[in-house]
């Protein structure tokens, strides 16, 4: 058996940063995001024999050790629920950056759970896939859906689960802007856990994490595109600020990242709704409205000559295409919605 995934990454306006459980990953606290249309991974999952070892191979060469160490482990874990030996051969491909602080984690685990449950013949709902993709990586959890997502942190393996916002009343973009495509000097996994070990403002950030996400979700629904950019914009500083607190101190954020803050800011300045969010990158993503994301690229272009700007509209759901031994023409199926980008 094998098939093929295809997700997309998503970026968080109430960030995910810190666990309460590595091995199950349960966070602790609750996050949402938007998933993106750019940037896809492309995963195929097929069955080896009884007892070969799991093949892992990224753009048709052998993966790097610790990366394919950790989709060996996840491949253990879904064969065993499938209650079988078989080994399996992952053949993965990013359309965009490789751990540059752009989702692709949460993008590869996505489409990872997707096609090695239905390769190994388990029939996952919704939620179980996005419980399944969270012991990959957490954010992954969330890119089993398309629009807004929220992953609800619960307290053990059954209760942290992501499902879809249905009731936000925006049409949201992001315009990302590619400070550097490098990989970043400190994993999130490693950086995520230095701050709850040891920032001052790692129980602060936990304690302030539900009212955050009370108003966020209120904001959505009432389609108040001002409040969700203030919300978001202070909600990732709130995580760098976390991090900062650590010791040794984490910071992804370089000069070129400031630079790109100020720019959104003076944007807001002039008229045109923007915010900013930063993950565990120096990339800036900027929040705007669907029908202003050229005009924002262009001004941040302008402000930041030099930097690649790439706009982002909403994305799909995770969908699995060349289900089963042979397929003949088959477009991909969407396996969780909302499956169009809006
Ligand atoms: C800053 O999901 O990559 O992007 O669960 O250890 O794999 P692991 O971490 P990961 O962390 C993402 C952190 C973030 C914020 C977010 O996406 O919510």
């Amino acid at each position: 058996m094998s098939a093929t995934a295809i997700a997309f990454p998503n970026i968080a306006l109430i960030k995910y940063w810190g666990k309460r459980d590595e091995a199950l990953i349960i966070p602790q606290t609750s996050s949402l995001s938007l998933t993106l249309a750019v940037y896809p991974t492309t995963t195929t999952v097929s069955l080896l024999s009884e007892s070969a070892p799991h093949e892992v191979l990224q753009d048709g060469a052998p993966m790097p050790q610790a990366a394919a160490a950790k989709v060996a482990r996840f491949l253990d874990h879904v064969a065993e629920l499938a209650g079988t030996t078989r080994a399996a051969r992952v053949e993965t491909s990013n359309a965009g950056p490789t751990g540059a602080g752009l989702a692709s984690s949460a993008s590869g685990f996505a489409a990872l759970a997707a096609a090695a449950s239905a390769a190994y013949g388990l029939d996952l709902s919704p939620r179980d896939l996005s419980r399944l993709a969270r012991r990959g990586s957490g954010s992954a959890s969330r890119s089993i859906f398309g629009g807004f997502a929220v992953w609800n942190a619960g307290s053990d393996d059954l209760t942290s689960y992501a499902e879809p916002v249905d009731d936000a009343r925006i049409d949201a973009a992001m315009v990302l802007g590619i400070v550097n495509a490098g990989a970043k000097p400190i994993s999130s996994r490693d950086a995520m856990r230095r701050t709850v070990e040891t920032s001052p403002y790692n129980a602060p950030w936990v304690a302030t994490n539900p009212t955050e996400l009370a108003f966020m979700r209120d904001a959505l629904r009432r389609g108040d595109f001002t409040a969700v950019g203030e919300i978001s914009e202070r909600n990732a500083l709130r995580m760098h600020a976390a991090m900062l607190g650590a010791v040794p101190p984490v910071r992804y954020l370089t000069a070129g990242s400031m630079a790109l803050l100020d720019a959104v800011a003076e944007l807001r300045n002039t008229g045109l709704e923007a915010y900013a969010t930063m993950d565990a990158g120096p990339n800036v993503k900027t929040l705007c409205r669907s029908a202003e994301a050229a005009s924002v690229r262009d001004a941040l272009a302008a402000a930041a000559p030099g930097i690649e700007f790439v706009i982002a509209e909403a994305g799909p759901g995770v969908s699995v295409s060349d289900h089963g031994v042979s397929v003949s023409g088959q477009g991909p199926t969407a396996i969780a919605g909302p499956g169009a980008p809006r």
